[in-house]
């Protein structure tokens, strides 16, 4: 399929990069993305984002600006601020954090000194790099004690939560995480922060959407702040967003701005404000569903063509493969399954014996392939053809990954991406 979209300015100012950006619509058209943090957003959510908002500073926030001129800005945020509260259910929410990983950050920030103890889950267990892991800033400026999954079930043992946050005593804990397939039980992680008096913070970067859908358990009753990315399963533009209790609001807001960032991305803002307004429309209820079935469907796929996966399985939008028993590392097997137009990335299990940059697993998911409207009946095919493509990357079998990959892209023409059909 070769697409229609042209950007006639910037073709006539930079053909150079205006020829980039039609190799990349064009790539995000022709292959299956089963990255499981991507998605595409809606024409509305590009056009929002791409706007003159870009021209203007806003530093401070709604009524209390640093700068004049706010009549707009102020309006536009206030409303992504209430379609937040509205959608999850908060007292509070703040749209201005850049990204997930500033987000994250500005909530050390608001509970923590330098130096102080925090806890979440390691990253080679599915945890992020932002919950304490020993590279980022959060594991040099703080103590990072780090939970994991159990060997056996590749489950959360809260019993080893437990006994870590009493014995440790953590300022914060992180809950949620990056490589994770199975629901994550809010309530017994605010259980443990309430014995060990930890302030406890739901990373729901990749789940936001499924919760927002109502396919996911919602963190707002059990945890003090809600942490997340608005460019996953929520389908906004990227950027992150901070939701709490009233009592946090102060604490929260004073972090963000002007602890940690200068003035906000305002078409982000407002990028996040429409994809908020999809997300409460009925329609994406049937979305969250979908993803979830289509996960499941996929995961059910696999299993039965003999592939191990982390838990056994998957109850939300996620799918982490361990290749070990097939002999493909997983680096190579992403790279090949790439070439076959099938995107997914290498990624750690829980107890790799092969290093992170060169690990044992690749990790999947259907937030953008349902986007495009594919269903559970297509899963079969999903899961053949990455069969296909990781017995073709230990043979070296090149012929197979063109095959493939033209495979793929028959059925992506009949299932044009949002955002890349106008
Ligand atoms: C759970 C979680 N938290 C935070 C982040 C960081 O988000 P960003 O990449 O926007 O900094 C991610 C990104 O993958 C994530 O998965």
């Amino acid at each position: 399929m070769t697409l229609p979209l042209s950007h006639p300015a910037l073709s006539a100012t930079d053909p150079e990069l205006a020829a980039l950006v039609g190799a990349e619509e064009q790539l995000q058209a022709d292959t299956l993305r089963l990255i499981p943090s991507e998605n595409y957003v809606s024409q509305a959510v590009l056009e929002a984002s791409g706007t003159v908002l870009q021209n203007k500073y806003s530093e401070g926030y709604a009524g209390r600006r640093y700068y004049e001129g706010q009549q707009n800005i102020d309006q536009i945020e206030l409303l992504a601020v209430a379609r937040a509260k509205s959608l999850f259910g908060v007292d509070h929410a703040n749209v201005q954090p850049y990204s997930g990983s500033p987000a994250n950050l500005a909530v050390y920030l608001a509970f923590a000194e330098p130096g102080d103890t925090v806890m979440g889950m390691a990253l080679p267990m599915g945890g992020h790099l932002t919950h304490g892991w020993g590279v980022s800033a959060t594991g040099k400026w703080f103590r990072g004690v780090q939970y994991g999954v159990r060997h056996d079930t590749g489950l959360v043992d809260f019993d080893e939560v437990r006994e870590l946050a009493l014995k440790e005593r953590p300022k914060v804990i992180f809950c949620g995480g990056t490589a994770l397939p199975r629901t994550i039980d809010f309530a017994a992680f605010a259980e443990i922060a309430r014995e060990a008096g930890a302030v406890l913070v739901a990373d729901v970067a990749h789940i936001a959407g499924l919760i927002a859908g109502g396919a996911h358990p919602s963190p707002v009753p059990h945890v003090d702040v809600v942490s997340t990315t608005t460019h996953k399963t929520l389908r906004g533009p990227r950027g992150a967003m901070l939701m709490s209790r009233e009592e946090h609001a102060k604490a929260i807001d004073k972090a963000v701005f002007p602890g940690l960032q200068g003035g906000p991305h305002n078409q982000t803002t407002a990028g996040i404000a429409v994809a908020l307004h999809e997300a409460s429309q009925p329609s994406f209820r049937d979305y969250a569903a979908q993803v979830v079935a289509n996960a499941k469907a996929l995961a059910g796929e696999l299993l039965a063509r003999g592939f191990d996966l982390v838990s056994g399985g998957t109850d939300n939008h996620l799918i982490l493969m361990d290749l070990t028993s097939r002999d493909v590392p997983g680096k190579v097997a992403a790279k090949a399954l790439d070439r076959a137009g099938i995107v997914v990335n290498y990624n750690t299990v829980p107890y790799d014996t092969r290093k992170p940059f060169d690990p044992s697993g690749i990790r999947i998911g259907t937030p953008s392939l349902t986007s495009r409207g594919l269903g559970v009946e297509h899963m079969a095919a999903v899961a053949a053809w990455i069969e296909r493509g990781v017995t073709a990357a230990g043979k070296g079998d090149e012929d197979e990954l063109t095959a493939i990959r033209a495979e793929v892209a028959d059925l992506m023409t009949a299932y044009p991406a949002p955002g890349l059909t106008t």
